[in-house]
Formats: C-alpha cells, sequence, structure tokens
C-alpha cells in the first residue's frame, strides 16, 4: 500500500449537508421537493449531472434550454458558495487529521479526488492543501463517478499502481468507483448503503490506517 485517495465532500469536510441546502435551495424555486433520502443519489455526482437528476426527479427534464441549465447550475454553486463562506479548519470532520497525521508519518502518498470543482478552494480554507501530494481536475475527466477515471487519474498523478491504492469514500458512486479502479475501498457511512466498500467505518472518527493496512492486505491473497 502506497496511496491514500480522498474524497472531500463528506469525507474530510462536513460540506455535503451544504450541497443538499444548496440544491434544495434551487429547487424550491423551480417548484422541485428533494429529500434527504434522494439526496443520496447526489453524492459524488458532478454539478451538471445532479441537475439533470433533480429535474428528473421533479419532472421537468427537457423544458430549460442549455442557457437556463448553466444559469439553474451557476445559481446552485452561488448558494453553496454563500454556505461555506465561513468553513474553516473546524469543518474538518472527526478523525481526518490524525488519520492524514498516521499516513504522513508513514511515508505515504495523499490524493484528492473529488468531483468537485471547489475541491482546492475548500482544502486551502481548511488549512489542509500542503497535505495533498496531488488534487485531480474533475474538469478534465471523461466521466464521473462511478467511472473508475477520476481514481485512476490520481494514482497517475501519483505514478503509484492502482493496486497500491485505498480510496475512502463517503458515497455509493464514490465506492463504486473505486470499486472499479480496481483499488481497496474504505466507506464511511451507513453499512447497508456503503456494502459494495471492502471495509466500512461508521464515521471518520475510527479511521485508523492499521485497519486500513490489514483490509488492503487482506485484499492482495
Ligand atoms: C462532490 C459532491 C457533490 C457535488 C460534486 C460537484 O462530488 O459530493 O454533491 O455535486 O462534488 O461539486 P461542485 O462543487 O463542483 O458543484
Ligand atoms: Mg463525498
Amino acid at each position: 500500500m502506497k496511496a491514500v485517495i480522498f474524497d472531500l465532500d463528506g469525507v474530510i469536510a462536513d460540506t455535503a449537508r451544504f450541497h443538499f441546502v444548496a440544491w434544495q435551495q434551487l429547487a424550491t424555486e423551480l417548484g422541485i421537493t428533494i429529500d434527504g433520502q434522494f439526496n443520496e443519489q447526489l453524492k459524488g455526482i458532478s454539478r451538471t449531472e445532479s441537475l439533470a437528476r433533480i429535474l428528473a426527479h421533479g419532472g421537468k427534464t427537457g423544458l430549460y434550454s442549455q442557457v437556463q441549465l448553466d444559469q439553474f447550475a451557476e445559481r446552485k454553486n452561488d448558494n453553496y458558495l454563500q454556505l461555506i463562506s465561513r468553513l474553516d479548519a473546524n469543518d474538518i470532520l472527526p478523525g481526518i487529521v490524525a488519520f492524514l497525521d498516521e499516513i504522513a508519518a508513514a511515508g505515504l502518498s495523499v490524493a484528492l479526488a473529488s468531483a468537485s470543482r471547489n475541491g482546492p478552494f475548500i482544502l486551502s480554507k481548511l488549512g489542509l492543501s500542503e497535505r495533498f501530494d496531488t488534487i485531480v481536475d474533475p474538469a478534465q475527466l471523461a466521466a464521473g463517478k462511478p467511472a473508475p477515471d477520476i481514481y485512476l487519474t490520481a494514482a497517475a498523478q501519483l505514478n503509484v499502481a492502482p493496486s497500491d491504492c485505498v480510496g475512502v469514500e463517503d458515497a455509493l458512486a464514490g465506492v463504486e468507483a473505486i470499486n472499479a479502479a480496481k483499488m481497496v475501498s474504505i466507506a464511511v457511512g451507513d453499512e447497508t448503503e456503503l456494502a459494495p466498500a471492502n471495509h466500512i467505518f461508521a464515521s471518520t472518527a475510527g479511521l485508523k490506517l492499521a485497519t486500513v493496512k490489514s483490509v488492503w492486505e487482506a485484499a492482495q491473497l
């Protein structure tokens, strides 16, 4: 095991709830209701694709021009940026700094594989930019999660073989992306929801490098 590749929203920072609120604000303007259960389908999914799913959910697919769709996506991002304007190190999820410390002490490489175009900005607000050796630019990818592209690109940027990488995710689409990249998948969250992962921690507070290493070793057999 040579590298750990992280998702951002819901893994490193408690920002998944802000994405949800920002989408809810836009959906309400469009006369669409979205609840927490529907929101699970948006986790790890790009801004454009999330908008398409919300419109489909509200039975409004095909009603808007591309210009309008772009405006909706921008409006959601404005809502989101407003919600995260006071984001700081206090919004780092429990256990993450200690886990990053363990990873650094073990000499492993670290990458960010987030679908968010706000990833670098958020890492800097959290004071975590220097902890990451590389950040994948999601705008350059052919396919979003659950496709493996973002994890494979992270491994390539680190110059590490995918089989030597572990990915950490809070969403099913993300776990599927890690598995499709033939990496070892570590999930944080609900056991039933994230069942395809190699190992599931109930929360980020439980993340331990020793456990992750033994999961990776067991997967080599
Ligand atoms: C992450 C989040 C999604 C979000 C996506 C794009 O994957 O889990 O909820 O839609 O990033 O984020 P962005 O900040 O570019 O709109
Ligand atoms: Mg996430």
